[in-house]
């Protein structure tokens, strides 16, 4: 008789985004007559920039050709594609990475959270709290966390590194021993970020403790601090001891187009075993690659033009981030992030929980938010806006949210 991964029946609830677009989707229902802003999920609202579409039509029309047609992908990704991305990413930043080292795949989410394949089973990981819900939910379904509670919304064997107002929302070294430990700087979903002084602690932390750090640089675009690191591979040590995850939804608006990469450094081992030839396996098992179309249009992300382009777009989401930060303060809301990030991490009016002030913004200013409860324990009555709404959207959500 065929039985299911019981992992699954642990899970509490439903994937929190899944459970917000549902909430909402029930209120419009109810208010045919309202109109919704959505601050909720970090999704993306500007259109792809021209130079990035008018790759994709050229790939489009070489798909079309026999001479210039296309099948499977190679494994890693194409070459032109991970050439740009270890020049410019990269080796321009003074990270000795290789093509050869990078893995093409259609997103950060999907690579954060299948890595925890080619670990161990009894691998203890650690997380901050609050965290982006796929590093635990994939852990879950492996088996890796122990049993919950409800009471406390944590798992027994999941190490909890709280990050909290008192240290800037940036996780203290475990006095546990994890052997992965997530990472995501800028973070989601505390708009924190992290000094390169401190990234380096985590490398020397890691080295000393042979854990791996899983390093998550989705948002490193937003970063306009000059003094603060864009890749973990600016620390001494870090190929030793990290794995990065790095993505094209918001930096150049790929969340429907699909587009991210994990770097693996060939010295990279857990236990003496390389993990690059492992991913490489399992990238190849798995796997078919990106779209051609789709890593071309990566591709033109990196041209001169393309740069100045999604570089202008990063510019608006962080004017929003700007605007609503400013605004929430003068209204008298403790605000963090907002600065190097395109997430504004707020506390709560008069104690409020978080859900019930998802609730109370969404019946009383139809503005969608994130509970921060939903991002794990520590973010109970805090409150995530995305600052990738348009500007006239996020004027608006902030007039309906200062007439409450
Ligand atoms: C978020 O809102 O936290 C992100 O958009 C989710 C994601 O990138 O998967």
């Amino acid at each position: 008789m065929a039985t299911v991964n019981e992992n699954y029946l642990k899970l509490p609830g439903n994937y929190l985004f899944s459970t917000i677009g549902k909430k909402v989707r029930e209120y419009e229902a109810a208010h045919p007559e309202s109109r919704i802003i959505r601050l909720g999920i970090g999704d993306v609202t500007q259109p792809i920039a021209p130079s990035v579409i008018e790759a994709l039509h050229r790939a489009v029309d070489e798909m079309g050709q026999a001479e210039t047609f296309r099948g499977y992908a190679p494994d890693l990704g194409y070459e032109f594609l991970r050439e740009t991305i270890a020049e410019q990413d990269y080796r321009s930043r003074g990270c000795d990475i290789s093509a050869d080292e990078i893995f093409v795949s259609d997103g950060a989410k999907s690579d954060c959270s299948n890595i925890q394949e080619i670990f161990g089973a009894d691998n203890a990981i650690a997380v901050c709290d609050p965290v982006y819900p796929v590093y635990v939910d994939s852990n879950v379904m492996a088996g890796r966390t122990g049993t919950y509670s409800s009471e406390t919304g944590t798992w027994s064997d999941v190490i909890y590194m709280p990050c909290t107002a008192e240290n800037d929302f940036v996780a203290e070294l475990p006095k546990e021993a994890p052997d992965l430990i997530y990472l995501c700087y800028p973070n989601n979903p505390t708009g924190a970020s992290i000094t390169k002084e401190r990234l380096q602690a985590w490398v020397d932390y890691a080295i000393a403790n042979g854990a791996i750090l899983l390093y998550d640089a989705a948002y490193e675009a937003y970063i306009s601090d000059p003094a603060l690191p864009h890749s973990i591979y600016e620390c001494k040590g870090a190929r030793g001891c990290a794995i990065e995850f790095r993505s094209f939804s918001k930096n150049a608006g790929f969340t429907g187009l699909r587009l991210g990469f994990t770097v693996i450094p060939k010295e990279l081992k857990a236990g003496g075993q390389a993990l690059h030839p492992l991913w490489a396996r399992r990238h190849g098992t798995k796997y078919n690659g990106a779209p051609y179309i789709i890593q071309r249009a990566g591709e033109a992300v990196y041209s001169e033009q393309g740069r100045q382009e999604v570089r202008q777009q990063v510019a608006a989401y962080m004017k929003n981030a700007s605007y609503l930060r400013t605004e929430l303060l003068a209204a008298g809301y403790e605000v963090y992030g907002g600065e190097n990030a395109p997430y504004i991490w707020l506390k709560t009016p008069k104690g409020m929980k978080s859900w019930d002030f998802f609730d109370y913004l969404l019946e009383q200013a139809n503005v969608v938010g994130t509970p921060g409860a939903g991002f794990g324990p520590s973010g109970e009555h805090y409150f995530r806006l995305t600052a990738f709404g348009t500007y006239e959207n996020s004027v608006e959500a902030i007039r309906r949210i200062k007439a409450l």
